[in-house]
């Protein structure tokens, strides 16, 4: 009894995952089952996705029993074990679970993708952690290659690239995503710093410290020199700022709160690190502009990305709050924003020139015969459709890309609503 209160809802979930087995076990050796998709595989495209992962990975498989079952055919203990540590949308190789299932139980939140430190912050337009897990294995990278996300926005892909152990390298226009990618990725390393001042922090909350921002960047800058343990501390402040801001949350409540969680994903963090012995990707992520990069020509190994949503979302309206909490003249910074600029005709103008100018920029540092993956949809702007997807064809293709695959990419968003994105995959091939 005592025993089952202590365990962590993970825990729970993998005692009872693992105990289903004898639920529909037959006695028999089934070896038509020896791969078995995780239960929160719904989509089409999900599907395809995990066969393009096997395939990748040099594994040959036939599909049996109703989509959800996998036979591998030519199984090696090389290549169980290559499933077993790299696969995203399996739960078991006969019938050990795999690297990614325990980690997504490692999860403060209810959101089945939010695992590890992937919730912290909410912000808008986050990429599916899963299925970048799968396209860092399609596109062939290895434990030490590197990717570049030039958009890297709340660094979903360097979470993902870290977990995998392939180098990220990341910007994004805005400092708060910058902020966001390094917590996510960076805290692991200094949880013991970030645990000895939380009680002066929490200690500290004065109603006249929160008052203003500037008083409690300044105790931070007090309190430790490290820029890990300090970009920690800003983030559990932008999370009650947007939470007092958007949905009128008491203020130091949703501190505390989101603090403890924080503190208990890094914690996470380190155990799973520690559990799979995973050997972590080095992390860079820097404020940039995606049209002019700062990497030399052919240095990459491959790109994932989605663009900023056409014009569709205003991405420092959404986080006007926060940018301003942390002291930035959002006018200013707007100009620098690709889908924001001008108004009516010329901002679909001025985004397809900014686009260009990103996309020319990634065909020059991507390495020749790797892949750039682009995920992205046709926006909605003053009621016309614009399309954003056949315009990124033909000009990657333009410029000496081939497009390899297509995927719709078709999900049931907030209130069901279809939503339709396309994953495109390009080879540099000249
Ligand atoms: C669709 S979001 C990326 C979301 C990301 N894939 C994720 O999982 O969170 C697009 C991002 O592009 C950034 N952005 C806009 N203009 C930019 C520019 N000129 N250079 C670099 N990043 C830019 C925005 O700040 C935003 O974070």
């Amino acid at each position: 009894m005592e025993n089952k209160i202590l365990k962590k809802k993970g825990e729970i979930m993998i005692d009872r995952a693992e105990s289903q087995f004898w639920a529909y076990d037959t006695g028999i050796e089934d070896v038509k089952k020896n791969l078995v998709l995780l239960d929160n595989v719904q989509f089409i495209y999900e599907l395809s996705l995990a066969k393009l992962e096997l395939k990748a990975l040099g594994i040959d498989f036939e599909v049996t029993n109703g989509l959800r079952e996998f036979k591998v055919l030519n199984q090696s203990k090389e290549l169980k074990e290559l499933i077993k540590k790299k696969t995203s949308y399996f739960k078991t190789i006969d019938r050990e679970h795999t690297d990614y299932f325990h980690i997504i139980q490692k999860n403060q939140t209810r959101s089945v993708n939010q695992y590890l430190t992937h919730w912290i912050y909410p912000y808008k337009g986050k990429f599916h952690p899963q299925m970048i897990r799968a396209l860092l294995n399609i596109i062939g990278l290895k434990e030490g290659d590197t990717v570049f996300e030039p958009f890297s926005g709340s660094g979903t892909t360097a979470v993902e690239a870290q977990l995998l152990g392939i180098t990220f390298i990341g910007i994004d226009v805005s400092p708060l995503c910058v902020i966001q990618g390094k917590v996510k990725t960076e805290s692991i390393y200094v949880l013991d710093g970030i645990l000895k001042i939380r009680n002066e922090i929490v200690f500290k909350l004065e109603p006249n410290l929160f008052s203003t921002e500037a008083n409690y960047y300044r105790m931070i800058e007090n309190l430790t020199s490290d820029e890990r343990v300090r970009s920690f501390y800003k983030m559990a402040r932008l999370l009650a700022v947007s939470d007092s801001s958007r949905r009128n949350r008491d203020f130091r409540t949703s501190f505390i709160k989101n603090l403890n969680l924080m503190i208990e994903s890094i914690k996470d963090h380190v155990e799973i690190k520690e559990k799979l012995n995973l050997k972590l990707g080095n992390v860079k992520i820097e404020v940039g502009d995606s049209r002019n990069i700062k990497l030399l020509d052919n240095s990459v190994d491959g790109i994932i990305t989605s663009p900023p949503y056409s014009i569709a979302l205003d991405y420092v309206q959404n986080d006007i709050h926060s940018l301003k909490d942390l002291g930035y003249d959002v006018l200013k910074m707007r100009n620098d924003f690709i889908g924001v600029r001008g108004n009516g005709r010329s901002r679909v103008e001025l985004y397809n020139e900014d686009m260009k100018k990103s996309y020319f920029e990634m065909h020059r540092i991507l390495k020749s015969n790797r892949y750039a993956v682009i995920v992205i949809g046709n926006a909605t702007y003053q009621g016309k459709e614009v399309k954003t997807v056949q315009f990124t064809i033909e000009y990657m293709e333009r410029l000496g890309f081939k497009l390899v695959k297509n995927i719709n990419k078709i999900i049931f968003g907030l209130y069901n609503v279809m939503k339709k994105e396309n994953i495109l995959i390009f080879k540099k091939e000249k």
